[in-house]
């Protein structure tokens, strides 16, 4: 069994690769051909916590996996992460536990790659300016993976709190640098994204992020943080005007995500409006972006099939580099 740390993973495994693996992971859940049992909550009423299971088994890459991840927000007082998070990598041919992921970073890297994946293949191919709105946990791998898949000179960043927001944006400028853009702090939602071509919303908001009618035409946006009823970060202007929307996993996507669920009650948009899962537009059984005035977005909701794929490739670099520490039982 290989312990794996965030270094390690990073040090055999990098964004355009964690891309790659979440395109295998679009077409294997479109296809059906990935068992992704519904994902068991738990509350843990006592600490105010809650935690999640995610399993699932991928045929074609012999490899079943759980995602263990809680939220418990009274850990910032304790000084522990609100969101900790393992991954148990499965052997398909033994069942034994082959290897144990450090989960919050898989979380990170394969929801960047998620949206990444969506924006290389939506996004206008000469797109050059880029917008994040949060700077949370997720926010730093989101801005690499636009900067993966595209060649942007500039990314505007807005946070809701702007001393974080000038923290997180300092950080990359060090960390990312070596992209090339030029990433600054946004005063207001409306000023980040005026001119972007990629907007990527990753919050925990209840209410739009962003207003719609501002998305300047052929821009692509991804949706990442509502996965609940409750929560909605996108503008229902955009869902109704869009060309393009694309979800991951249409299932979760209508049943799990008030981006979704909110307009749908209101009569706003109905099911149809789905253009459908991007392992279908990879697949070629449906269209994509047709010209470059039309505005596409992308809403994510997370599946184990993606943490699955992508921990299975981490796992075969990191054995080929022999990089991770092997423990046993034994
Ligand atoms: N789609 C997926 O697969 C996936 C995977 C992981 C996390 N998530 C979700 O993504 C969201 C963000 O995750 P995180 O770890 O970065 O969370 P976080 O708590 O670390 O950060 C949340 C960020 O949202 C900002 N925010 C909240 N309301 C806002 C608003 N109205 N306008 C602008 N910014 C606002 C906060 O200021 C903060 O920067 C969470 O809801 C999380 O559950 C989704």
């Amino acid at each position: 069994m290989l312990l794996l740390s965030k270094k390690e993973m990073q040090s055999v495994f990098s964004m355009k690769d964690a891309v790659q693996a979440a395109k295998e992971a679009f077409v294997v859940y479109s296809a059906g051909k990935a068992n992704i049992p519904l994902r068991i909550n738990l509350d843990v009423a006592k600490h105010h916590g809650q935690t999640l299971f995610m399993p699932g088994y991928i045929e074609e890459i012999n490899c079943s996996g759980l995602k263990v991840v809680s939220v418990f927000p009274g850990n910032a007082a304790k000084g522990r992460p609100t969101t900790p998070a393992t991954m148990l990598v499965v052997s398909g041919e033994t069942g034994e536990v082959a290897a144990i992921l450090d989960g919050t970073y898989l979380t990170q890297l394969r929801t960047g790659a998620v949206a990444g994946a969506a924006t290389d293949l939506l996004a206008r191919k000469d797109a050059s300016a880029g917008a994040l709105i949060g700077t949370g946990g997720q926010a730093a791998a989101q801005l690499e993976a636009m900067l993966t898949v595209r060649n942007l000179t500039t990314v505007k960043v807005f946070s809701l709190n702007a001393e974080h927001g000038k923290q997180f944006v300092d950080r990359m400028q060090i960390e990312l640098a070596c992209y090339g853009a030029a990433i600054s702090l946004a005063g207001t939602a409306a000023e980040a994204i005026a001119g972007a071509d990629i907007i990527t919303t990753v919050t925990t908001a209840k209410s739009p992020t962003f207003d719609g009618r501002l998305v300047k035409p052929g821009a692509h946006i991804n949706a990442v943080g509502s996965y609940t009823p409750q929560m909605q970060e996108l503008d229902e202007y955009i869902l109704v005007h869009a060309d393009k929307f694309f979800v991951d996993a249409k299932e979760a996507a209508v049943e799990e995500t008030g981006d979704i669920i909110i307009p749908l009650r209101k009569g706003i948009i109905n099911e149809g409006r789905i253009a459908g899962e991007i392992g279908q537009l990879l697949q070629g059984q449906v269209a994509g972006r047709q010209n470059a005035a039309e505005i596409t977005v992308f809403k994510t909701v997370g599946l184990a099939v993606f943490d699955i794929m992508t921990a299975k490739r981490i796992l075969d670099k990191a054995l080929e580099a022999k990089v991770g520490t092997a423990v046993s039982f034994n």
